[in-house]
This record gives structure tokens, sequence and C-alpha cells, in this order.
């Protein structure tokens, strides 16, 4: 069970400066390396986020990196220094002097530290990767409980397992020698994550989980949801979101943020780049972690593109000479321009505008609607789309009948009636306008199997 003292804290919120002062309202993480408003930091933690960066310890000694670093940022995260090949080189011999270094860089500065992380099928030492079976559960174990006990209260939160989950469209776990101790293994290692520091927030972190329609999405929120159920120790999670061009960012990124933060855990952009760093990109990923109230902060993993681990995509906020590029502009305006979040934030706001736009008169092109599932065991997720006929339309419902023993859970982009059977789905007051042969997507998640979904709409 999570310690009393850190749910305490995660509902009021502390400022990690010398002073530790509570601050009401705002979220962990929080400090102001400098005016606030002009540094990615300081907006953020305006808004009660944190903004972060992933740190190499090796360039702790290049100024132009520090500068950067120390006045833009109030949270690291060490980008290869917790992992396990780094503090357990040997079995039982830890190592924590590169990761230390990192950490102490930081808490001086009053910055936070993520930890990254305790438990990896991923840059294992030689020793653990040629372990199987009960002894390599243990020494798991014993690798999650010593590395979170020498970080004890220097970590806010930590990445207990990363990267669990297959890529395409299973929705199940990558298999692993960790995976092949037992399917338990992920909660295990949460539970004595949850011992050895009772005060870190836990985090599951993944990539390609931004797409809320995708199998790996889904199979790393039935997880989360299940640990919720069973009173597993988790409190976040962490969404890579390593944007390219086979991994773009989506649009329903804000649906798999609020969908996942309405299971009751915090969730965290946490090695945030995106190929060409678009900045509109950036703007629309801040914008979404603004609009959920349960969204703590973002990480970009590396300051200088030079520093980034994918560098000849460019993906990162300053150039390789340290200037700021147009995405740190558009990342530093939208934390400023940001609202204050509210709760729940499941679904986009319906309230009408209060102008108006001029409304095109009905016309007599009607409307189609098209359906694409996405099923797996036990559910399925259903995208919409709506496509104006000839003529622009105002407004439209859709009846999709559903087959027996399919219910609904949750929808975004629509107003139901219905959660079985025949349901009807009527637009929102931002995507009733649709021009002559456009279309509005909305979607929802259901229990059951899907089958063959046929949906009929009319316009108005
Ligand atoms: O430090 C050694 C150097 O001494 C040696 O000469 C050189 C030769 O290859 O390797 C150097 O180590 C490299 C290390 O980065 C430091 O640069 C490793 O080979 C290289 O494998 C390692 O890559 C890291 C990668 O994780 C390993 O999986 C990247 O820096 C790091 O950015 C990346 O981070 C991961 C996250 O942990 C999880 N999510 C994906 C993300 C990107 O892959």
């Amino acid at each position: 069970m999570r310690n009393a003292r850190w749910k305490a804290a995660s509902r009021a919120a502390i400022a990690l400066t010398g002073a530790g002062a509570l601050v009401a309202g705002m979220a962990l993480f929080l400090t102001a390396p400098a005016a606030a408003g002009t540094t990615l930091g300081a907006s953020a933690a305006e808004k009660g986020r944190y903004f972060g960066t992933a740190v190499a310890a090796y360039k702790l000694s290049d100024s132009a990196y520090t500068t950067i670093l120390n006045r833009e940022f109030n949270s690291v995260t060490p980008e290869n220094e917790m992992k396990i090949d780094a503090t357990e080189p040997q079995q039982g011999r830890f190592s924590y002097s590169a990761a230390d270094q990192i950490v102490s860089h930081a808490r001086s500065r009053g910055m936070s530290v993520r930890g990254h992380t305790l438990a990896w099928h991923s840059q294992q030492p030689p020793w653990m990767e040629s372990m199987s079976g009960s002894a390599l559960r243990q020494a798991m174990l014993n690798h999650v409980t010593q590395v979170a006990t020498h970080f004890r209260g220097q970590v806010v939160a930590w990445d207990v397992v990363n990267e669990a989950f297959a890529d395409g469209s299973s929705g199940g776990r990558r298999d692993s020698n960790l995976q092949r101790t037992g399917n338990d293994w992920i909660e295990a290692a949460f539970r004595a994550a949850d011992a050895a520091d009772p005060n870190a927030k836990l985090c599951y972190n993944d990539y390609n989980t931004d797409n809320w329609t995708h199998a790996k999405t889904q199979g790393v929120y039935n997880m989360v949801r299940d640990f919720k159920a069973r009173g597993v120790p988790i409190d976040c999670v962490g969404f890579q979101s390593h944007f390219n061009n086979e991994s773009p960012y989506v649009s329903n990124y804000r649906t798999t943020l609020s969908s996942f933060a309405a299971l009751g855990v915090d969730v965290q952009i946490t090695e945030l780049d995106i190929q060409g760093a678009s900045a509109a990109t950036y703007r629309s990923v801040v914008e979404d972690c603004l609009a959920v109230a349960r969204c703590n902060g973002i990480t970009v993993w590396g300051i200088r593109d030079s520093d980034s681990w994918r560098a000849s995509q460019t993906p990162l906020l300053f150039n390789s000479n340290g200037s700021k590029k147009p995405a740190y502009d558009a990342v530093l305006a939208a934390l400023n321009n940001g609202t204050t979040p509210t709760d729940p934030p499941t679904d986009p706001p319906t309230d009408p505008p209060t102008d108006p736009p001029t409304t095109p008169p009905p016309g007599p092109g009607g409307c189609t609607a098209t359906v694409s599932v996405n099923q797996w065991t036990g559910g399925f997720v259903a995208t919409v789309k709506v496509t104006a006929g000839s003529s622009a339309i105002n407004g439209w419902t859709v009846t999709i009948g559903l087959p027996s023993g399919a219910t609904v859970t949750n929808a975004w982009n629509a107003n139901r009636s219905g959660s079985s059977g025949t349901t009807n789905w009527t637009n929102v007051a931002y995507n009733g306008q649709v021009g002559a042969g456009q279309s509005t997507e909305y979607g929802f998640q259901a229990n059951g199997t899907a089958g063959s979904l046929s949906p009929t709409c009319s316009a108005s």
C-alpha cells in the first residue's frame, strides 16, 4: 500500500526547492529556475507541471550543455546511468557514481529527478541476460530493491518497468527473459519498488502507446486498470512519445492521456522527441498535456539535436549549436497560454462557442458513416467516420446496433444514448458542422465482440 505521506503530497503538492514549501493546488516536481514565463521549467511550473530533459553524466562538463540545462529545465532523467547495466554491472556489486552525479547536479539546483529504469528487458548486464526462472526473478527483485533504496528520497518518480508490451496487433506482453519468469513479474517489481521507496511515484513506461486505437495502448490500459482494481501499487504511466514518420503524433493522443488518467493514475510524457521538430506538433503535445489535469509534466529526450539518440532526425528543441528552434518558441508559448485544467478531462469540452460562426443551411446531401474496429480478446475500440454528402451539414446522428454482449465503456467526440443494443450518437458542439464531402471522427470503447457493425447516418 502506498505511503500515507505520499498520498497527502500527491493531493497537495510539494515544491522541491530548498525551502520545500507546500504549494496547494500544484503538482509534485515544481521549481522555478528563472523568472516565470521565460523558460520551459518556469512556465511549466506556473501551470503546475514540470519540464524536464534526459541528461547524460558525461556531458555535465560541457558548459554549453549545462548552461541550457540549468536555465531551462526543472526535472531531469538520467539517460542511461540508472539502467541495470550501469547500476549493477556485476551481480550484487552496485555502481552509482554516474547516476549520483546527475542527481546531485539536479537537486542542488532545485530540479527534480525521474528514475529510469528499474526493470527492463534491454540494457541488462551480461550476468542478468544469461539468467532465467526463479533465480532471475529473485535477482530482478533484489535489483529493484537495492536501487530504489539507494535513491530513496531523491527520485520523485520511477519508471519501475519499461517497455514490457509487444509491438503489433497482439496487445500482449513482449517475450523476454523477465516475462518468462511469469506474467506477474511486473506487479512483483512494483511491489518491491513500493516497499523500498514508498514516497516515490511508481510508473509503467512504454513507447508506441500514444495512439488510443493501437492494440499496444489498449494492452497497457487493461493492465493498469487491472492493477488499480487489485491494489497493485502503480501511480503513473509514462508515455515515451518518440514521434517520427513511422509512429507519428495523432490527434487522439489527448484521449489516450485522459483515458489513462481516468483510471486514477498520473500520466507523464517521458521521452518526447519529434522527427523534424515540427513547432505545431510540439505545441499540440504541450496543449494535450495541459488539457489533462493528471498530466504532471513533459520530459524531452535530450537538449540539443546533437544530444539526441536520433540526432539525424533533428527532433529536439535546441540546435546543435545550442540556439532555440521554432519548436522551442512554440512549446514556451503553449505553456504560457495554457489554461488551468479541470477534472475529469476524459472528453473534450462540449460547451457551444459563445459566438458561433454563421451556419450554412442544412443541405440535401445527408451523411454517411463508416466504422473501423480494433478488436482484442474481450473488447474493442471503434472509430466512426462521419462524412457529409454533397452539401454541408450542421449536425449528425449515427445509429449503431451492437451485438449481444457488447457494452460501451467510454467514448470521445460524440454524445451517446444507449450503451448496448441500439446506440445513438450525435455530434458535440465542435464537430457538428461538416463541409460538403468532408469528414469528422468520433470513437468509443466497448467490452465484448464488435462483429460486423453497420452504422447509419442522418444529417440535420
Ligand atoms: O558509453 C559507451 C561508449 O563508451 C562506447 O564507446 C559506445 C560504443 O557503442 O557506446 C556507449 O554507450 C552507448 C550509450 O547509449 C551512451 O551513448 C550505448 O552503446 C548505446 O546503446 C546507448 O544507447 C541508449 C539506448 O537507450 C540504449 O537502449 C541511448 O543513449 C538512450 O537514449 C536510449 O534511451 C532509450 C530509453 O532508455 C528507453 N526508451 C527508448 C530510448 C531510445 O532508445
